[in-house]
């Protein structure tokens, strides 16, 4: 079978044919038999600036023909230089170091590795754990998935000396009985507290989490307090905030920098990678404060490198998209669009019978499916319906990206969030196909007798 050498990676057994992508323009997507696809979830909100994008296309081709390659133990490159310089400056004080990986794991790693480098350095030696959220996402590598909040993950975790201990997220949607949404965050914040007491807060390395949520909540926004409150007992506890923006930073919130919506609770650490190199090139940043990279520097050191980090190709990409940003102001267009989308998908929420929640931040969207709208009771899981969205998804021309964690036992959703480019007439049009996608589950659900 063709490509069946890759396909056992991605399959899971899942009914969904994924189509054979053949050749891509702005936001749309072709397969091999021609059909079109509108790329809904910019990948995993990956392509900001859609695809085809003419300027980062020749600055990739400029910069290969220039340099294409340098080694950063051996060699500086003027485009690593450059891009370095213009995130700390979109970041603002407190994040003037940066450093360039491949991508959002290799990021999240390097976050780590470098708070507790910082950590072993300075005499704070026991401060190894990590307090993570249940449910979320930091990635693949075997650190990120240890950090990642997901029951399915537990057993492959099982004795890995990487540990991190996990608080519940302020999940907005289903609450436990009693709960509004602001108390529950409470609630969630408190837990952070009796965590790091717990461990010992001298034991206690870092707090990750992502500010806004992506596949793993659905698009989940804390309360501006939840931020305060986190902030506030990780300075008391001598525990570094980390913000993963892997997934919502790089503007799609409706801020190049996520963590600016709530400047009273700014993080330690950020982490950044997706919508930087916007699906042109693997780019990710960790955006660290200059007072613990240079105390670190004087003594021994980060000394961690990738083969590809800061890669001259990569940097020139990052630094053409923050261009194609400005040029086409997409900060701007993030806010504008997302209203457009949210107040659609708001109205479809209350047409359709499965559709139980909207939320997100700009143009980082999440609809929430359900059984049943006055309960929230999830849609039952033998109906599978993360694959059957995607599969009425390409049905209906349009490519949504739904994921489950713990085995959906939090529910199940699919994001809104496409490139930053889309036009207002393109919005429309990918709103129209994905109500009809919804549709089409709900028609199937409905006639397999599955509601
Ligand atoms: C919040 C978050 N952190 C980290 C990662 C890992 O990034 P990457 O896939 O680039 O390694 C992801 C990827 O989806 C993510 O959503």
């Amino acid at each position: 079978m063709p490509g069946g050498t890759q396909d056992v990676f991605y399959g899971r057994g899942s009914p969904v044919q994924l189509p054979m992508i053949e050749r891509a323009a702005g936001i749309y997507m072709w397969d091999e038999d021609g059909n079109e696809y509108i790329d809904a979830s910019s990948g995993p909100m990956v392509s900001a600036l859609g695809h085809g994008n003419e300027a980062v296309v020749e600055a990739i081709a400029r910069q290969a023909r220039r340099l294409d390659y340098a080694y950063t133990r051996v060699a500086r490159n003027r485009p690593n230089a450059e891009y370095a310089d213009r995130l700390a400056q979109l970041a603002g004080p407190g994040f003037e170091r940066i450093h360039l990986s491949s991508g959002g794991s290799e990021a999240v790693d390097a976050a780590i590795k470098l708070l507790r480098r910082h950590a072993v350095a300075t005499g704070q030696v026991s401060r190894r754990r990590v307090v993570s959220l249940m449910p979320s996402y930091h990635g693949a590598t075997i650190g990120a998935t240890a950090m990642t909040g997901d029951d399915a993950l537990e057993p492959l975790l099982d004795g890995f000396a990487v540990v991190s201990a996990k608080v519940p997220a302020p999940m907005s949607y289903r609450l436990p009985a009693g709960y509004t949404p602001e108390s529950y965050a409470a609630y969630c914040a408190e837990a952070l507290e009796v965590m790091i007491g717990e461990l010992g807060s001298e034991n206690v390395l870092a707090f990750i989490l992502e500010p806004v949520g992506g596949l793993a909540t659905g698009a989940v926004v804390p309360p501006r307090d939840y931020f305060r409150a986190v902030r506030e007992i990780c300075t008391r506890h001598g525990v570094h905030l980390v913000f993963d923006e892997v997934l919502c930073g790089t503007g799609r919130s409706g801020k190049f920098i996520t963590a600016q919506h709530w400047p009273d609770a700014l993080p330690d650490v950020i982490v950044m990678a997706k919508g930087l190199g916007a699906g042109y090139s693997p780019l990710g940043a960790v955006l660290a404060p200059a007072s613990v990279v240079d105390e670190l520097a004087g003594l021994g050191g980060f000394e961690s490198s990738y083969s590809y980090n800061a890669n001259p190709i990569s940097c020139a990409v990052g630094l053409a998209v923050l261009d194609e940003f400005d040029r086409l102001g997409l900060v701007h267009r993030a806010v504008h669009v997302g209203a457009l989308l949210r107040k659609s998908l708001e109205e479809m929420r209350d047409r359709s019978p499965i559709v139980g929640d909207v939320r997100g931040l700009g143009m980082l969207l999440a609809v929430e499916l359900v059984g049943d709208k006055d309960s929230r009771t999830p849609l039952p899981a033998e109906a599978l319906p993360t694959e059957r969205i995607r599969l009425h998804g390409l049905r209906n021309g349009v490519m949504l990206y739904s994921r489950e964690t713990s085995r959906g036992r939090f529910g199940h959703w699919f994001m809104v969030a496409p490139p930053l480019t889309i036009t207002d007439e393109e919005t429309a049009e990918l709103l129209r196909r994905t109500e009809a996608a919804v549709g089409g589950l709900y028609d199937e659900l409905r006639t397999g007798c599955v509601l």
